[in-house]
């Protein structure tokens, strides 16, 4: 089959969303971000892509910490709006039960199945963004999100963001073993 060749303006969707939270001047605020993902082990390093604007870029560049939040698809409103809104415009912290664990200005959504603490480990600057890599610190959950003592991906059931066409999915069956099912060939 022949290829043909489409625009190099694409990005690897579909993803997991997150909620990321930070304090900006004194109030917890959530920014829902797609460009995210683990990018080094032990020390274990999380990188996310913010906008030069983002409020939330805000409070991680002075407080040096922020969360990542875990939302299900039963917050796929809210995080939508967190998407849509700013926080230099309207209070996003009304609309979660917001906790803290050991990093003061990390603030998590208790509704969300799993919640990251992060310290800031660099921050570059890129055009028009500015790359968060955040080092994890400390990682909460509930009992009901874990079986045989890990998170279990099917019971946080996330928000998959697909693009082309900018639409929320949930998780699909699981196809295969990884690191497995290679071994048939
Ligand atoms: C599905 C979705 C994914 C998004 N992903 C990102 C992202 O990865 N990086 C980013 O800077 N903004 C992203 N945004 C836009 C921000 O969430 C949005 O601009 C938000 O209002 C910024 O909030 P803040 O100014 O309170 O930080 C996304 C929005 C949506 C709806």
């Amino acid at each position: 089959m022949s290829k043909i060749e489409i625009t190099s303006n694409i990005a690897p969707f579909p993803k997991p969303i997150v909620l990321v939270g930070s304090t900006v001047n004194g109030i917890p605020n959530f920014v829902t971000v797609a460009w995210f993902n683990r990018i080094n082990g032990l020390p274990n390093l999380w990188a996310m892509a913010l906008g030069k604007s983002k409020y939330t870029l805000e409070g991680i560049t002075e407080n040096r910490t922020f969360s990542v939040n875990f939302p299900s698809t039963d917050l796929i409103e809210k995080t939508d709006y967190c998407g849509l809104n700013s926080g230099r415009k309207v209070d996003k912290s009304a609309l979660f039960d917001v906790f803290f664990g050991e990093l003061p200005n990390a603030p998590m959504i208790r509704e969300c199945p799993a919640n990251a603490e992060c310290t800031v480990f660099e921050l570059v600057d890129l055009p028009k963004t500015v790359l968060v890599v955040g080092e994890v610190k400390h990682v909460y959950t509930e009992e009901r999100f874990m079986t045989d003592g890990a998170l279990d991906p099917a019971k946080l059931d996330p928000i998959i963001f697909t693009r082309p066409g900018n639409t929320y999915r949930a998780l699909g069956p699981i196809i295969g073993d990884a690191w497995s099912i290679g071994k048939t060939l």
